[in-house]
């Protein structure tokens, strides 16, 4: 059965089913109080992304993939929580058809309505109990466009796919809560064309061939946003080791692997250098994704193994594995923050070219502060003010976003803000934090009044006067 369009309101249905029990009749419903959750978290930028009424606790993702007819054959099973007494309850999916879901074993109605799988169990679930969702679903997956323009999803390469989600691109091939305030953890076992490999999150559980196909397991343990879920396939080398008591996996696309090289041996040693000065490495497993998927135009920080749409640079290596502490273990609390994501790795990216022996972090900034006021696309949108999602990943986020951490380290000294950093990572790892909570947490540790500071690099409009 597939029930119609869903009501954001409470459905007819419901209050009929309160009415009936006060009346003695058998309720469709356990009790009066049993609601639909809500269809989104009202996010400002993606008011629909992740939805009310439960958390997951993992995903187990089975994916079969035939590139020749991009077909996918999938079921997710995912384990949750009721945090209120569910008469129903959504699951952002924007991928192909369904075939069934089922809740706690027994086949449940739902029905689809924008990104929203809305799922109906024939029984109410109970806050606090667990429960289990299995979604079977095939066909061919689409990539998306983002509104500024950019594509994410499920994105089809000439051997495979390049899969990205950020920041709404992981419901194109999975069901999922999708907002990075419900981590979960993961596994996943894909079957490709034996010729191809397979790549995820986490720790590389077994590879197998199966007749034609092989077959892939990965197990992401750490808590992971749905967002940097990755589940890749092509034709990549795969180079296995250890270093600093992490495993390390690095698939390379055999015509990226020449140019990646050099940027990718430096893993280790920038692993140590921001080690020494954000805290431990978050994950026990490293590496890294690079593809060949020239239409993509950027990176994506999936935990544990950055992916690369080409060769990347050292920069970038450096900035996705930045990402690893500042986006991936400390997540933002909601879309609009993006600043301590992206401003905070492209720091890190000048922090790590001032130890290689480069232009320090103090003369990126100089340098930086030179571009005239009219070049707004550096300075505009402030980075702690973006107006809308087409600018989450604009210029002014980056590099004005780095501009304003360096600016606090200059003001603070670096004691205090290498603590800031420290105490951020370590006080909110695995989890999710605010700007507020940043600049609170900087001021308490460099007993300085900030207010200002932040203002004029984070807040105020045009290039600051400084
Ligand atoms: N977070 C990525 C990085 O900085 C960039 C990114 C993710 C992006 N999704 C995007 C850039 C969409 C443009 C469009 O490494
Ligand atoms: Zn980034």
């Amino acid at each position: 059965m597939v029930t119609g369009r869903r009501a954001r309101a409470w459905p007819a249905a419901l209050l009929a089913a309160a009415s009936l029990t006060a009346a003695g009749a058998a309720p469709a419903l356990a009790s009066a109080q049993f609601a639909p959750g809500a269809d989104g978290l009202g996010d400002p930028f993606f008011p629909h992304a992740g939805n009310g009424g439960y958390e997951v606790a993992h995903y187990d993702l089975r994916l079969d993939y035939r590139p020749d007819g991009a077909r996918l054959e999938a079921r997710a099973r995912i384990d949750a929580n009721a945090t209120q007494d569910l008469s129903a309850f959504d699951l952002d999916y924007r991928g192909p058809r369904i075939r069934s879901v089922r809740v706690d074993g027994r086949r449940a109605a739902y029905g689809r309505t924008g990104q929203e799988l809305v799922i109906t169990p024939d029984a109410g679930l109970p806050a606090g109990s667990r429960f289990e969702v299995v979604v079977r679903y095939s066909g061919r997956p689409r990539q998306i466009v983002d509104p500024d323009g950019g594509i994410e999803g499920w994105v089809r390469t000439d051997d495979g796919a390049f899969v990205v989600g950020e920041p709404q691109g992981s419901p194109t091939w999975f069901p999922c809560n999708d907002y990075p305030t419900d981590k979960a953890t993961y596994a996943f076992r894909i079957t490709v064309p034996r010729r191809l490999e397979a790549i995820a999150n986490g720790s590389l559980i077994e590879r197998r061939r199966r007749g034609r196909t092989s077959v892939w397991r990965w197990r992401e343990r750490s808590p992971m946003a749905s967002y940097l879920a990755t589940a890749t396939i092509g034709q990549f080398r795969l180079e296995r080791s250890r270093f600093g008591g992490l495993e390390s996996v690095v698939a390379v696309d055999p015509r990226e692997r020449k140019a990646s090289r050099g940027p990718l041996s430096k893993i280790p040693a920038m692993t140590r250098l921001f080690e020494s000065l954000f805290g431990p490495y978050p994950f026990d497993e490293t590496g890294a994704i690079v593809d060949h998927a020239p239409k993509v135009g950027y990176a994506l920080e999936t935990q544990t193994r950055p992916i690369y749409d080409r060769a990347p640079g050292q920069p970038t290596v450096a900035h996705e594995l930045a990402h690893q502490w500042f986006g991936d273990s400390v997540s933002v609390a909601s879309w609009p923050e993006i600043w301590l994501n992206e401003g905070f790795a492209t720091w890190a990216e000048w922090r790590w070219a001032e130890h290689r022996g480069g232009r320090s972090t103090a003369r990126a900034f100089r340098h930086m502060l030179a571009v005239p006021a009219d070049q707004d696309r550096y300075w505009d949108p402030p980075p702690g003010a973006v107006p809308d999602p087409s600018k989450l990943f604009a210029d002014s986020v980056y590099v004005r976003g780095a501009m304003a951490l360096e600016a606090l380290r200059q003001r603070i000294g670096d004691d205090a803000f290498y603590a800031t950093m420290r105490d951020w990572t370590q006080g909110h790892a695995y989890g999710n934090a605010s700007i507020e909570q940043f600049t609170a947490l900087a001021e308490a540790r460099s007993g300085q009044d900030l207010d200002s500071l932040f203002a004029t690099w984070l807040d105020q409009p045009g290039k600051p006067a400084v």
